[in-house]
């Protein structure tokens, strides 16, 4: 399968997104995550990124189109993929087309996380994170064992640098502005199910599994 994950920031893309690839043998590419090892590993495509992601703009089409691209071309991600955080942006979209026309592919299914808002200053500023594997915690919704370190390697968790209030909002109209007209580019393609995201991550699971099942 081929699916793709949509919906702002905090709706729970990162949440499902290694419980549909462990269940599914999908590989997973999560372009934020891609580009906030760069920045931390200060490549040249982290350098180039780091301002935009800091103010919770989006990054060049041109820069996330090539992670992907090269990403895509590992034998793992042949039979099928999840994407995370792309496309953002109907260039982006009309690019993964372009790609998976070559292979004669195409997208098979995109889960549009539907969510208030107004419920997502919470679950950001409550997030932590475990970087190498990429898994998240929330102090109230699903805290760790211990506060501050990760369940499986006991390891630090960090909290990310955009998960403020403030760059949040940048996030959100990024997201409504130059996100939401790619939900209706797969629309018309008749592709799209929307999911109740504000459920309990337990409840979303199911959704997606009944979707996938379908
Ligand atoms: P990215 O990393 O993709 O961030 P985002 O889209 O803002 O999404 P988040 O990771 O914040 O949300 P999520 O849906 O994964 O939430 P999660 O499951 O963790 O992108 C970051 C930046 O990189 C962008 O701003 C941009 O600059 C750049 N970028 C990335 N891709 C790009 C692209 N294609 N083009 C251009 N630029 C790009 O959940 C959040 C919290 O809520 C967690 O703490 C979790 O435990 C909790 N939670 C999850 N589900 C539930 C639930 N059902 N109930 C209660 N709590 C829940
Ligand atoms: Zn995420």
């Amino acid at each position: 399968k081929r699916l793709i994950l949509i919906g702002p920031p905090g709706s729970g893309k990162g949440t499902q997104s290694p419980i549909i690839k462990d269940e599914y043998c999908l590989c997973h590419l999560a372009t934020g995550d891609m580009l906030r090892a760069a920045v931390s590993a200060k490549t040249p495509l982290g350098i180039k990124a780091k301002e935009a992601m800091d103010k919770g703009e989006l990054v060049s089409d041109d820069l996330v189109v090539g992670i992907i691209d090269e990403a895509m071309k590992k034998p793992s991600c042949q039979k099928g993929f999840i994407l995370d955080g792309f496309p953002r942006t109907v260039v982006q979209a009309e690019k993964l087309d372009e790609m998976l026309k070559k292979q004669g592919a195409k997208v098979d299914k995109v889960l549009n996380f539907a969510i208030d808002d107004a419920i997502l200053e919470e679950r950001i500023t409550g997030r932590w994170l475990h970087p190498s594997s990429g898994r998240t915690y929330h102090t109230k919704f699903a805290p760790p064992k211990t506060p501050g370190v990760d369940d499986v390697t006991g390891e630090p968790l960090i909290q990310r640098k955009d998960d403020t209030a403030a760059v949040l909002k940048s996030r959100l109209e990024a997201f409504h502005k130059q996100t939401e007209p790619v939900i209706g580019y797969y629309s018309q393609k008749g592709i799209v199910a929307n999911l109740q995201a504000e459920k309990p991550p337990k409840e979303v699971t199911v959704e997606v599994q009944k979707v996938l099942s379908s």
